[in-house]
């Protein structure tokens, strides 16, 4: 699909983001994949180095599957470009819940990506080591404060983020990248991004499709709901790409 045909139908301003509302799924997701390689390549130029961080949910799989599709065609050098999980549930990488999963039997088919360059979370240790360990690699991999240049994430039907979910413990903590989250209204334990993660990187893209989410995207966008995915607020940019069935309801 050439560039004009990924072009958005609709432009909207939103409180401290950009709305880019697109015809349907097929051309949000051809949109996001080709943000996905602009930003690496502009990042590769300019510091030899990407850094991105995936979401996980059902969304995001049709984007990883059509960035697998044509990751082999573009002239990237693969092992400069990491990627990391802004969440992961706590089961081991092969139960059909596992967001590393997911991504293995997607973004990572082809085999173009290295393993080497690919930094999933080890919740086959429990959530608590889990999140520990992550947050030290995050650290050492960045020598510090982690600054993702790109971090993808969705909208879950309560206005959850990654793993922030309403009312859980996670949302107040300042002072580690990653934590374990209780959250009893799934009766489980995530592991999850912080806020300072999210909020220190260059860009963050919200992935938003289906008539599903219509009324949860109007609650945040329109109503300014106080919810987890309304306390996004990165020093970078900060874009929602949705599609119109989801976006039917913003009147922005
Ligand atoms: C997860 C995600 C989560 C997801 C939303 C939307 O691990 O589930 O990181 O935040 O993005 O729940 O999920 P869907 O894309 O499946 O609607």
């Amino acid at each position: 699909m050439s560039s004009a045909g990924v072009a958005p139908v609709r432009k909207l301003k939103a409180d401290h983001a950009a709305v880019l509302v697109f015809k349907d799924g097929p051309t949000l997701f051809a949109a996001a994949t080709e943000e996905f390689f602009r930003t690496i390549e502009a990042r590769i130029e300019e510091s030899g180095v990407c850094n991105i961080a995936l979401s996980g949910g059902s969304t995001p799989k049709t984007l990883y599957n059509l960035i697998a599709e044509r990751a082999a065609k573009r002239n990237i050098d693969w092992s400069a470009v990491h990627f990391f999980f802004g969440d992961e549930r706590s089961v081991p990488p092969d139960h059909p819940d596992s967001n590393f999963g997911m991504v293995r039997s997607s973004l990572l088919k082809n085999g173009v990506i290295p393993a080497a360059c690919v930094h999933r979370v080890m919740s086959e240790n429990g959530a608590e080591q889990a999140a520990a360990q992550y947050d030290e690699e995050v650290r050492r991999h960045f020598g510090g404060d982690p600054r993702f240049d790109l971090i993808f994430l969705g909208m879950g039907p309560d206005g959850h983020t990654a793993s922030l979910f309403p009312g859980t413990q996670a949302l107040q903590v300042s002072d580690r990248y990653v934590v374990a989250n209780d959250v009893p209204q799934m009766k489980t334990q995530r592991i999850t991004f912080t806020y300072p993660t999210i909020d220190a990187a260059r860009h963050v893209l919200f992935l938003v499709s289906g008539a599903d989410k219509q009324t949860m995207l109007k609650s945040l966008l329109v109503d300014k709901a106080p919810l987890p995915a309304n306390a996004v607020h990165p020093t970078g940019t900060l874009e929602w790409y949705v599609d119109e069935p989801a976006a039917s309801a913003l009147t922005l």
